[in-house]
């Protein structure tokens, strides 16, 4: 059914205000703003789809009555270091979506007596079905990974990439039998499973801790599964709206492969963070000796220092201690000390992990400085506080070719005067690998959660200045 001129124009307003969004999007000050703008954006495209519906209200009220009320009551209450997983939960959903419209659309054109499949119509299903499909069941597992619903460890089997080969190959030739013979109703429903296992196969073999990158691919191909189903039924929005979903899910895939210096081909069957034989995950044996440190120690350097930097990672959100790193700053400010913090690009699980938590606790913007802008600033510094990172900071990204995490661009924290680590033992990141930084001359251990070591930090800041 053609869409009527005022929807088009309603679309139009819709797609222009999604551009700006995601344009807004783009810088920490106006991605609030940016979310905003996308959201009334995505409030037009729903308001003019209703606007052209004739019948079915029954369904579709109450459906998306009960999509909103789940959608706003899970995103309030999910916790920050839970947010990988829901993303994969949405984009699952969005995927599963469009694989359900072209099969639903194949049933319209298919049944009946005068069915109408021509070929670009059974491509277009084809691949939104395929690509829907395998989206829709890598995103469930990719969230039963990250929630711990199952083992986070790569799951692996011989032969494995070759069976999902021809698995895909087999998909290929019954979308050609659909094609030629213009139907099929248990073909596509075969071909429906298919697209399912093989999204079940291919995130199976992929670490836990690697899901933030497939989640973004998937974010992708959901996007593409969006547009190809926008083609099916000829909605100018969703086209645009899945193309925007689809390049962005590209580019950050890409963004993040290349920050941690991996090709996206070694995430996808590297099968990264599967122990070998023998290892028992703590990264080899120890080697040197650490030195330890108390708070009230800490606290006299601190209050001593001209220039401190905060490097935080993946151990801050687990602790959940952001609230505690804005105060501790805050009384350093008080006494003098000029405070930044260095936001590595993939540090924590999720992109603009650090950024989200600190901008939680109100930590000013202009304090946050990227690596780049940072790194030239920890030769002058008298403190660099480690806290709950480790991969981001690790040397052997610049000095020892043969580790998994070499080439990586790393925060020079090591250059500092003094490095000061909080965490809560020797155990290894998520490279699982040492980190030498933890015994050179100028490092100290400050073991404990990230969140109880500085509420006791601040207590003795405090009590210094009281003294
Ligand atoms: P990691 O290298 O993973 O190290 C985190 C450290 O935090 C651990 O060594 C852990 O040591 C410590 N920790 C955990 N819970 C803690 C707590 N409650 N209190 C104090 N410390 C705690 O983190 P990172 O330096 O942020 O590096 C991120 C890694 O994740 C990189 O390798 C990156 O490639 C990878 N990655 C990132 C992303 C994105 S997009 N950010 C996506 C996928 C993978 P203890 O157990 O001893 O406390």
């Amino acid at each position: 059914m053609p869409i009527p001129n005022w929807a088009t124009l309603g679309y139009l307003v819709a797609i222009a205000l999604f551009i700006l969004g995601i344009k807004q999007l783009t810088s920490a000050k106006t991605a609030l703003r940016g979310n905003r703008v996308a959201g009334v954006g995505m409030l037009v495209a729903i308001g003019v789809t209703l606007g052209m519906l004739h019948s079915g209200w029954q369904y579709v009220i109450p459906a998306a009555a009960a999509g909103t009320v789940v959608g706003v009551v899970v995103a309030r209450r999910v916790a920050m270091t839970a947010m990988p997983q829901l993303v994969a939960l949405f984009n699952g959903m969005g995927a599963g979506a469009a694989a359900l419209i072209a099969l639903g659309d194949f049933h319209r054109v298919t049944a009946g007596a005068h069915p109408s499949l021509d070929t670009i119509g059974a491509v277009t299903i084809l691949l939104s079905c395929l690509i829907g499909g395998i989206s829709f069941s890598g995103s469930l597992i990719a969230f039963a990974k990250l929630q711990e619903w199952m083992r986070g460890t790569p799951i692996t089997w011989p032969l494995q990439h070759e069976i999902n080969g021809v698995l895909l190959a087999a998909l290929v030739g019954i979308g050609v039998a659909i094609t030629l013979t213009h139907g099929g109703a248990l073909l596509i429903i075969v071909f429906a499973a298919g697209a399912l296992t093989l999204g079940v196969l291919s995130v199976l073999a992929v670490g836990g801790a690697d899901m933030p990158v497939i989640i973004a691919l998937l974010n992708s191909f959901t996007g593409i599964a969006a547009a190809v189903t926008g083609f099916v039924l000829g909605n100018d929005a969703l086209i645009v709206a899945g193309a925007l979903v689809g390049a962005s899910g590209s580019i950050l895939t890409m963004l993040m492969s290349k920050a941690m210096n991996r090709p996206l081909t070694n995430v996808l069957f590297g099968a990264f963070g599967k122990l070998a034989e023998g290892d028992d995950g703590t990264g080899g044996a120890v080697h040197g000796n650490i030195r330890q440190t108390n708070a009230e120690d800490l606290a006299v350097l601190l209050t001593y220092a001209q220039q401190v930097i905060f490097v935080p990672g993946y151990g801050l959100a687990v602790a959940r201690a952001q609230h505690e790193v804005k105060e501790l700053a805050t009384q350093l400010e008080q006494r003098g000390v000029r405070v930044l913090y260095a936001i590595h690009p993939v540090a924590g699980r999720m992109p603009g992990h650090m950024n989200v938590l600190l901008a939680e606790a109100d930590v000013p913007y202009s304090q946050l400085k990227e690596m780049d802008d940072v790194n030239p600033e920890f030769p002058r510094t008298d403190v660099a506080l480690v806290i709950g990172a480790n991969d981001v900071v690790n040397p052997a990204a610049r000095n020892q070719p043969g580790s998994p995490i070499y080439g990586m661009p790393i925060l020079n924290a090591d250059q500092a005067k003094t490095v000061v680590v909080l965490k809560r033992s020797m155990r290894p990141g998520f490279a699982g690998i040492e980190n030498e930084l933890f015994y050179r001359d100028n490092t100290m251990m400050l073991f404990g959660d990230a969140k109880d070591s500085l509420a006791k930090l601040t207590a003795e800041v405090k009590l210094q200045a009281a003294a």
